[in-house]
């Protein structure tokens, strides 16, 4: 096998879909220390509080403790490269958590066991099945009183369109919680409270449930796991093809928090979970193994320091090799530039890295010219598909201080839209500019870099919309919507016709009114 070969099959690029204090904090740190990334629990969490120590970024991102370095933690595990690509939640939720999800192959997704199915993992999960992204399901907080496992994964079922199977069952929880039975090794890894395990203790193997040292070392909850788990009898076992389309869910059990489960999940992840494969672009479909460079760009992150108002671009390569100081070329803008000053993301050392691979991410320096969904390759003219704008849910009006600020304003909000840090949309009828966002933190970036850099000063009031939809349809009949609802119609910052509707029901009923027109919840750039 060539090299290049060699280094997709290791590569694992996944991003962990859950909602917020469902334990992904604390299943990611268990990972790191799994792959060595860091030395002691505790890192990522108190990084959080203390990581504005060192970066350079913004106010408001120092605030918030974002930081470039935690977008993409790289660990390696046995002999596997694996790129975990974070995904923000709480306030930091944005159209870039969306967007991060069209950069990896697979997904983990984090279920607290007393909530079973939340909102935002809802949200996320409708993303990965765009792609039908690969997902392997971590169900948290066995340690506490839960929902009945049956239940938790009929409601993974019903919500998430996804079938379940579980590779792990648990024996009892909370307070009864005596670990796992992992059914395809036969074996049961027991769990001792307060004890954190190191995740390499060996698990007892159970080759038939009839063994009476089942008994002796889970007394009565030995029947109880029997009875569990001749009712799974009856479902369907894990296909590598059902999996790896994104139909079937494997799920594990544990509690993050006493790092119980996490090797398990970990070893199952690297073995099952795609290595990069194919991806489409508008000319054809680009294999990981071509030896000519390509990769798109799914994330900008500014730097608010108005000393520096350089941002980085995130691009996931998705073939060849990329070598520090490669000429590539931008085909937006038909230009060649040298990546010389790349960052590859490396969790221990981002600076002696020469090279990067598909499935790795790497940043370049942008100083207004790369928008989110742009191509770079070695040479072909290629455009890669799936990197998509997302319904905004939340709006707010723009209402200039200074009305001969105007032209300015309209320069920054465009800039702002092609990097996807905020939607912008222009009224058919009247002049009143309306930003949507899919998290509130893209207002206050809009804010603080319209006023850094554009020297724009705005008021900011929010607007009573529930969502946006992209418009499509029929000439004929998209006149005749145009006019009948003119005054909730608006273009986006590329002209698209969008819908915005006041709530829920004036959506279902316009749609119901409209059989024959595109209600589109996204929109791929171009
Ligand atoms: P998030 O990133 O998904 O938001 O979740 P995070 O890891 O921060 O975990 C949310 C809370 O759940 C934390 O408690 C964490 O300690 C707890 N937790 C995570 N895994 C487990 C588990 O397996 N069992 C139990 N019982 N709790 C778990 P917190 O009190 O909000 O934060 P902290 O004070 O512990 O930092």
């Amino acid at each position: 096998m060539s090299r290049l070969s060699t280094e997709i099959q290791k590569r694992r690029t996944f991003g962990i879909i859950s909602h917020p204090d469902a334990g992904k904090t604390t299943l990611t740190e268990k990972l790191l220390l799994f792959g060595g990334a860091i030395q002691m629990a505790g890192t990522v969490k108190s990084r959080k509080s203390d990581r504005h120590a060192t970066s350079d970024w913004m106010a408001i991102e120092k605030e918030r403790g974002i930081s470039v370095t935690s977008s993409v933690m790289k660990f390696h595990y046995r002999d596997f490269d694996v790129n975990l690509l974070d995904t923000p939640g709480h306030k930091d939720f944005s159209e870039d958590t969306y967007r991060v999800l069209t950069a990896v192959d697979s997904a983990m997704m984090v279920i607290d066991s007393a909530k079973g199915v939340e909102a935002q993992t809802e949200k996320l999960m409708e993303v990965c099945r765009m792609r039908n992204t690969p997902i392997i399901t971590f169900i948290n907080k066995l340690d506490r009183e839960g929902m009945d496992p049956l239940d938790i994964m009929a409601d993974i079922e019903n919500k998430l369109q996804v079938e379940c199977v579980p590779m792990t069952w648990p024996i009892g929880m909370g307070k009864r919680f005596r670990g796992v039975y992992d059914r395809y090794r036969r074996q049961i890894q027991l769990f001792t409270a307060g004890k954190a395990m190191r995740g390499d203790e060996k698990g007892i193997l159970i080759n038939d449930l009839n063994d009476p040292r089942l008994d002796e070392i889970l007394g009565s909850q030995a029947d109880e796991l029997r009875a569990e788990l001749e009712l799974l009898e009856a479902s369907s076992p894990l296909e590598r093809e059902e999996f790896l389309k994104g139909s079937q869910t494997p799920v594990f059990f544990g509690s993050a928090i006493n790092n119980f489960g996490v090797r398990e999940l970990l070893d199952a992840f690297v073995e099952m979970a795609p290595a990069p494969g194919p991806r489409e672009t508008v000319q054809r479909m680009v294999e990981p193994a071509e030896e000519d460079f390509s990769g798109f760009v799914f994330k900008i992150q500014a730097n608010m320091d108005p000393a520096h108002r350089d941002r980085i671009a995130f691009l996931r390569i998705c073939s060849g090799t990329f070598t520090r100081g490669m000429k590539v070329r931008h085909h937006r803008i038909g230009k060649d530039v040298t990546i010389s000053n790349a960052t590859i993301f490396m969790a221990q050392d981002r600076t002696g890295v020469e090279e990067a691979f598909p499935g790795d991410i790497i940043g370049l320096h942008n100083h207004g010219t790369i928008k989110i969904g742009d191509t770079f390759t070695a040479k072909e003219l290629l455009q890669f598909t799936g990197i998509p704008n997302f319904a905004p849910e939340i709006f707010q009006k723009v209402v200039l201080r200074d009305p001969l600020r105007s032209k300015q304003l309209q320069k920054g909000l465009l800039q702002l839209s092609e990097e996807g840090a905020v939607q912008v949309f222009r009224p058919l009828m009247g002049n009143e500019i309306i930003l949507g966002a899919v998290g509130v933190l893209q207002f206050d970036v809009t804010m603080a870099r319209l006023k850094n850099e554009y020297n724009v000063d705005a008021i900011y009031q929010p607007a009573q919309y529930f969502t946006a939809r992209w418009i499509d349809g029929e000439k004929k009949q998209l006149a005749e919507f145009e006019k009948k609802l003119r005054a909730n119609l608006f273009h986006d910052a590329e002209d698209h016709l969008t819908y915005l509707a006041p709530n829920k029901w004036n959506l279902d009923y316009v749609m119901e009114q409209w059989p024959d027109i595109h209600f589109l919840k996204t929109r791929e750039h171009g």
